[in-house]
């Protein structure tokens, strides 16, 4: 049988398309735009999604036995806003994940209800990039828009609406809502009224491998693929990323370096960091995870290369590279502001440090470093908590460069396993979906079928020594530039 993993990512979509021996036969990826309305916000329309989504399944199964498709499911950006009218209309397009504009409703949430009510009712605190400060902003802000909200959901979701028909979502996508009660897997009666919704208005919750049903006649014959075809529920990004990557169970880690940069570690016990720095959320594999997050990590090297030294040849820049652990050149990557472990909208994107004889190269590589440093600062606090991590797996489209592999592994102090497939959440979403057919008992099993690890990055003790040296320099820097960053907003 064949499955296929869909990951609406903020960049693009990409599907993959999984034998169910967890072999990959193809993989295609279809782009949209981004809108950034104003400084600091950031938005996409659904409709772009569903229609890249659509062009990108019948690109996918070209030459595929269409008749041996069994099952779809998602890995998708987090958090994202999408509205729905009476008529299943788009109301405003979807707030994204890194959109900032709530710091208001943040404060309100955080200061006013309280940070200890939001913990207790969600296990997370409001970060702007949550679903329930944006519902509060439209209830604000875009008043007559807010009263026509029939459906809430998250992007994914839109998709599995339009296949299905069935307005549905997944615990782990659900999670970063702020309106899910993550330890009991329902959602937060207390939160809805907060933000002046009814459970109504949201969906029906899922685990990520369960089928919420199959394909609506229509959308079936016109991709040509069976009626039977299951869609199972699927999950947020990074859970269908760590599923991808086999980090399910307890203890394991994960490194994403996507537009955004995360570190997740899934664990078989629901906890709570005491301070809400990194975000508790439920697992896809039906268990619970931590996760810190952070908003621009290969996004600020896509910066760097495309927008300012203008090349598309990132190898040859990294090439250059030659002193790990020697640069004097640092950079804070808030270039949308930060989430974790700062949760600071205001924050924003700088360089220090340079000389008459910093290079280019040297700047480059305090980019790709700013990133592993920045990483570092939510590693710090899962250690802090107690958390033992020696190993973790990376994927995103930052984990192609080797060199970027290998500062992470020393900025970190970490083993890096290399597996044999980068992909992440499309090949977590296509194995989600085997799960939802049978084809595996449950998401363990597909993990450890499928994920291969190929190779294994290992810190050097007198690289290490030199990082951990310039990451305690690296850690000054931000609290001495966030006054500035309250003047120069
Ligand atoms: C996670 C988060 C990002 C997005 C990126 O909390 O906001 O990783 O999911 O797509």
């Amino acid at each position: 049988m064949l499955y296929i993993g869909i990951d609406l990512g903020t960049s693009a979509v990409k599907l993959l398309l999984m034998d169910g021996e967890g072999k990959i036969r193809n993989i295609v990826s279809r782009e949209y735009p981004i809108y950034f309305p104003n400084p600091g916000w950031s938005e996409q329309k659904p409709e772009d999604w569903y229609e890249q989504t659509m062009l990108g399944i019948e690109e996918l199964l070209k030459d595929a036995d269409k008749s041996q498709v069994a099952g779809i499911s998602f890995g998708g950006q987090m958090h994202g806003l999408v509205i729905l009218d009476q008529d299943d209309q788009v109301i405003r397009p979807a707030l994204l994940w890194n959109d900032g504009r709530t710091y208001e409703e943040c404060d309100y949430l955080n200061n006013v209800i309280g940070k200890e009510k939001l913990s207790e009712y969600t296990a997370n605190i409001s970060f702007t990039g949550f679903t329930a400060p944006k519902i509060l902003w439209v209830k604000n802000k875009e008043p007559e828009n807010f009263a026509r909200i029939a459906r809430i959901m998250l992007p994914k979701d839109y998709i599995a609406y339009k296949l299905t028909g069935v307005h549905c979502t997944d615990v782990s996508d659900a999670s970063g809502m702020l309106l899910f009660d993550v330890k009991n897997r329902r959602w937060s009666r207390e939160m809805c009224e907060i933000c002046g919704i009814t459970e109504d208005q949201l969906a029906t919750c899922y685990e990520s491998y369960e089928s919420v049903g199959c394909v609506l006649p229509e959308i079936a014959d016109k991709l040509g693929i069976p009626h039977t075809v299951k869609v199972a529920a699927g999950a947020g990004d990074n859970a269908a990323a760590a599923v991808g990557t086999g980090t399910v169970g307890d203890g394991m880690c994960n490194i994403s370096l996507g537009t955004s940069g995360t570190i997740f570690i899934s664990s078989r016990n629901f906890g709570v960091d005491k301070y809400n720095a990194l975000h508790s959320f439920a697992h896809a594999d039906g268990s619970y995870h931590l996760m810190g997050c952070m908003l621009s990590a290969a996004s600020c090297n896509k910066w760097w290369m495309d927008d300012i030294i203008g090349t598309g040849d990132y190898a040859a820049e990294q090439k250059a590279i030659e002193k790990l652990g020697e640069n004097h050149v640092y950079f804070l990557p808030y270039l949308m502001g930060e989430r974790s472990p700062h949760n600071n909208p205001n924050a924003r994107g700088t360089f220090i440090g340079m000389t008459m004889d910093t290079t280019r190269a040297d700047m480059t590589q305090a980019v790709l470093e700013g990133v592993a440093f920045a990483l570092r600062d939510s590693f710090e606090v899962a250690k802090s908590l107690g958390i033992k991590i020696e190993r973790t797996k990376i994927c995103g489209g930052g984990a192609k460069s080797p060199l970027w592999k290998k500062m992470i592994a020393n900025i970190l102090n970490l083993k890096v396993d290399v597996i044999e497939s980068e992909e992440g959440p499309s090949l977590g979403g296509a194995m989600l979906a085997a799960v939802a057919c049978g084809e595996y008992a449950n998401v363990e099993e597909a993990a450890a079928k499928i994920v291969k690890v190929v190779d294994t990055v290992e810190p050097d003790p007198e690289l290490v020594a030199k990082y951990e040296n310039r990451y305690a320099r690296f850690k000054e820097i931000y609290p001495a530039c966030k006054p500035l960053f309250e003047i120069i907003k």
